[in-house]
């Protein structure tokens, strides 16, 4: 699917994460399974990740990211009328964390459901969110992308559990002044699905006694380089812009080698680059929030900037948008278009 802007500027006007609170090193993890700080340093770029204790739960992670993202917009929880929480972790399958966390902030104007699409989830519910409002149907929305990844591992499997750690992130989308999102491309390919799965999470294998990730990482590896450059030079030529015109590339932080990848064959300079993965290692739905808002720290989210984002993840899926930063609420002004 690819598409560019039509009709009116819809943005982002707040911005919020949170991680848990405990930290993990390599040398922690090495403690328990074979591996090393220098094995982990060298073939991903992670340092270290946030890992929630056992009672923590994704809503808990996530709302702090909430309440931040409505404080930066101005928003009152009434005012919110959609709610998507992108997770493969929920705080359980129903009800739905984004309809408790509605429920908890008291959003009771707001359709709340959690969507799934992996890694790629927060790019498909910024997608959809743009959808409901730039139709109208919505008026403000909330997208919440988050994973507790570290509840669903094998955590006897050194080549899963030293890839993943756990955050979130959420942003308030509404009609913008200025700025706003200029296109989407998002893709699946259930094909490769095989490649990165949870198998007893479902109707399928649901007496599966095993319920924990499964990856192949060579496969996933493969995948990732091509749909990160694929996806991003797509969704440029479908909104004629360039790589020179990025001014921050915000990509999905599973690994700082497939990052390296991506900015070498795009050509994007590392400079413009964002990347935490050494902080937080992969934290799936959260990855693109918490790059964000790193981005937003150093400075480097101003008024007019051209920020592209891109995910990939399981499904195997793959997402792109491009964001001309900034902008405040067009709430109260006239409708464009
Ligand atoms: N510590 C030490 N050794 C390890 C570890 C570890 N943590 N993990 C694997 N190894 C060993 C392997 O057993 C293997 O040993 P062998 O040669 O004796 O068989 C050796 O290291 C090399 O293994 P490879 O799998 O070839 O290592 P590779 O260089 O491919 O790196 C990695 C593995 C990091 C998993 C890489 O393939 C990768 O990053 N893949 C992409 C994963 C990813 O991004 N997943 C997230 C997708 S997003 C989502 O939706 C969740």
């Amino acid at each position: 699917m690819i598409g560019s802007a039509h009709g009116p500027r819809i943005g982002i006007t707040g911005l919020g994460t949170n991680v848990p609170a405990k930290v993990m090193t390599n040398d922690d993890m090495a403690a328990f399974v074979d591996t090393s700080d220098a094995w982990i340093q060298e073939r991903t770029g992670i340092r270290e990740r946030r890992i929630a204790t056992q009672e923590e739960a994704l809503s808990d992670i996530a709302l702090p990211a909430v309440r931040e993202a409505l404080a930066e917009a101005g928003a009152d929880p009434s005012e919110i009328d959609l709610v998507i929480c992108a997770t493969v972790t929920p705080d359980m399958l129903f009800p739905t964390t984004s309809a408790l966390m509605a429920d908890i902030l008291g959003m009771r104007n707001a359709a709340a459901y959690d969507l799934l699409a992996g890694c790629t989830g927060f790019m498909y519910a910024v997608a959809q969110a743009y959808g409901m409002l730039a139709s109208g149907l919505s008026k403000k929305a909330l997208v919440v992308g988050g994973d507790l990844l570290s509840k669903i591992l094998d955590w006897d499997d050194r080549s899963t559990l030293v890839l993943f750690g756990d955050g979130a992130g959420a942003v308030v989308m509404e009609q913008v002044t200025t700025g706003g999102f200029l296109g989407f491309e998002l893709g699946a390919d259930g094909g490769g699905g095989i490649h990165l799965c949870y198998p007893g999470s479902g109707s399928r294998h649901f007496d599966d006694p095993l319920s924990i990730l499964k990856m192949n990482g060579r496969e996933v590896f493969k995948f990732a380089t091509r749909v990160m450059v694929s996806s991003a030079e797509a969704v440029l030529e479908e909104c004629g812009k360039t790589i020179a015109d990025i001014d921050v590339y915000v990509p999905h932080q599973a690994n700082k080698r497939i990052i390296d990848y991506a900015v070498g064959k795009l050509g994007i300079p590392p400079e413009r680059t964002v990347v935490n993965v050494d902080r937080f290692g992969n934290t799936s739905s959260g990855s693109i929030p918490l790059a964000l808002a790193d981005a937003r720290a150093e400075g480097r989210l101003t008024d007019g900037a051209l920020v592209l984002m891109t995910g990939m993840g399981a499904g195997l899926t793959w997402g792109s948008a491009l964001i001309e930063w900034g902008g405040v609420s067009a709430a109260g002004t006239p409708r464009e278009g």
